[in-house]
């Protein structure tokens, strides 16, 4: 079943990205990728198959890349994201235009997932889960992050929904998950956390989006596919 507020939410970020020929989001990757690379290289990910799942306009997907893995996969709801991820990642990249709830790929493909920026911004993560569950190799991998209500935007403009979400802009979804909620969201999708960091780092502004400079704060999780 899906949620009443998907579709909205997936129109919402698709004209977000339309408004603007420049990358809402920057062309660096986030933040914390970086610290976590070790843990990903000891993951042996050489000519697997990886995906990043809410890929966006590919600002992750240099980094992604850099991990070996092979072929590398990315998928968004959004038409027009994936059509401004930039021609050499293009090139390189199976790209696919879909819900991540509903994504048109065989069971057990992948060794690794990475999912950034997306979790919070799901009405249905529990639904996308199962999925990536799903489509999860056995023993793979997921690294994502799910921030709490210490991260900066949960106290900007939210309009609370009836499902304990909010609505950024009367548009965006998002919804905070406390550690405890978020691992026990995690373990009931089939998964066992390996590792998580809580990571802080500031941000330009984004065109459209969050008019300053502003704070962030996630936890970020290793997860490993556990049934
Ligand atoms: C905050 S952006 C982050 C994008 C990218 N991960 C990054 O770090 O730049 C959230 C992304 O999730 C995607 N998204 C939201 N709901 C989705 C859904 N139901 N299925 C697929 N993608 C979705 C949006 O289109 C958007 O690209």
């Amino acid at each position: 079943m899906n949620h009443p507020l998907n579709q909205q939410n997936i129109q919402a970020w698709d004209h977000l990205y339309a408004e603007t020929g420049n990358p809402v989001w920057g062309s660096h990757a986030i933040h914390f990728l970086h610290e976590w690379e070790p843990a990903l290289r000891s993951l042996g990910l050489e000519g697997k198959p990886i995906l990043e799942a809410g890929v966006g306009e590919g600002r992750n997907l240099g980094f992604m890349l850099t991990l070996g893995g092979n072929p590398v996969h990315g998928c968004d709801a959004s038409p027009s994201a994936i059509s401004k991820i930039p021609a050499p990642y293009r090139e390189n990249v199976h790209l696919h235009c879909c819900d991540l709830s509903k994504i048109p790929l065989p069971d057990q493909s992948f060794a690794f997932i990475g999912m950034f920026d997306v979790f919070e911004t799901l009405p249905h993560a529990r639904e996308v889960m199962h999925e990536l569950h799903r489509i999860c190799a056995p023993s793979a991998h997921i690294l994502l992050n799910i921030p709490d209500f210490s991260d900066s935007i949960s106290s900007v403009g939210m309009e609370p929904q009836p499902d304990g979400g909010f609505l950024f802009a009367g548009k965006f979804y998002y919804r905070f998950y406390e550690e405890e909620e978020a691992v026990s969201l995690l373990e009931s999708a089939g998964f066992r956390i390996v590792e998580s960091r809580v990571h802080s780092w500031e941000e330009e502004p984004h065109e459209n989006f969050r008019h300053e400079t502003h704070h962030h704060t996630s936890r970020v999780f290793l997860i490993r596919k556990a049934t």
